[in-house]
């Protein structure tokens, strides 16, 4: 529409402004709002930008690869993989502080731009300019949450916004700082950004180490793996993917109950549902799911996840509670 082909060119313009004839990296988290900002800037600058995608151990399944075949088919984009998992995990042993967590995140994932950085400009032909610009998908509720907008409270560090180091040798270029969501979702589909990557729910930055509450490590990761790729699959077979704004799936780590499958005794965790409804992140309702679905949703989970013996559902709106629980 014609707001959205007014902010898509305003935004190229600004984006050729701040960056000239310098090169950028974007990092592809695998989410909405890194696609979009690097698809626009890369509309704005072509081959002097250079997509990263870190994989840092802690996405969902499947999330890797539709980054690096999806996104790259629908923009052109020149693309760098970084597989940092090592990196990510050793750096969260031990962790269970959520603040704690998303600054570590927040800080591993710079250094791994950076070293990506120092690879991209090896391997280029022409040693000629080195990167100097950060392309960050940040939205405006991100800014206002993270404390950065008017009058707001810092509620929780937002990977892309509080957990920058003060050393960092990037200027960052943040075209959709004043977008909300939905807007968001319209510039991407006017960019030709496929439905499956455009309509997707939002995922964030920080990813499954913030739905595992406790310490994460490899074993919780492919647990909360496996449950959170039942509960997408149900819901999207219930063909409610548009209607639920997102459903995080947390893995209650350092819970125990007590259960009984089959004949025997289990002592297994508890996983839960967090399906909300929302306009833009900023306030959430719970969402009220089918019976059967949820049904559907807690048997699975508990007979094909060894390890969870129970599946709650999370019916707190927002406030009081946040969507994510880190
Ligand atoms: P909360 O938990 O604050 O989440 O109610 C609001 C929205 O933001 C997402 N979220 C993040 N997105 N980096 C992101 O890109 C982050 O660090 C981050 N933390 C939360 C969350 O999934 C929800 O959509």
């Amino acid at each position: 529409d014609w707001t959205t082909g007014n902010i898509v060119e305003e935004q190229v313009e600004r984006i050729r402004e701040q960056v000239g004839t310098g090169r950028a990296i974007c990092g592809l988290s695998g989410g909405v709002d890194s696609a979009v900002a690097a698809a626009l800037v890369q509309r704005a600058i072509g081959d002097q930008l250079t997509c990263v995608f870190v994989n840092h151990g802690l996405l969902r399944e499947g999330e890797a690869e539709q980054v690096e075949t999806d996104f790259v088919a629908a923009t052109g984009a020149k693309l760098y993989v970084a597989d940092e998992q090592e990196r990510f995990l050793s750096a969260l042993a031990g962790v269970t502080d959520p603040e704690e967590k998303r600054k570590i995140i927040g800080r591993e994932f710079i250094r791994a731009f950076e070293a990506a950085e120092v690879e991209i400009v090896k391997e280029s032909a022409e040693e000629g300019e080195p990167v100097r610009f950060l392309v960050q998908g940040t939205l405006y509720p991100d800014v206002v949450e993270s404390g950065g907008g008017e009058g707001a409270a810092n509620i929780k560090s937002h990977h892309n916004v509080g957990g920058l180091p003060e050393d960092l040798q990037f200027e960052l270029v943040e075209p959709l700082r004043t977008l909300f969501k939905d807007e968001v979702r319209s510039v991407g589909a006017q960019l030709g950004l496929p439905d499956e990557i455009v309509q997707r729910q939002p995922f964030p930055g920080p990813g499954l180490g913030i739905r595992i509450i406790g310490e994460v490590n490899e074993e919780r990761l492919t647990l909360l793996r496996k449950a959170d790729a039942i509960a997408r699959a149900e819901l999207t077979a219930a063909g409610l993917d548009q209607e639920v704004w997102q459903m995080p799936v947390v893995l209650l780590a350092d819970v125990r109950s007590v259960g009984v499958q089959g004949d025997g005794r289990t002592y297994g965790h508890p996983i839960v549902l967090r399906p909300v409804s929302s306009e833009d992140a900023m306030t959430a309702d719970w969402s009220r799911l089918p019976y059967d679905l949820l049904a559907r949703i807690s048997n699975r989970i508990t007979n094909e996840v060894d390890g969870v013996n129970r599946v709650t559902l999370d019916v707190t709106s927002k406030p009081p509670g946040t969507i994510e629980w880190e």
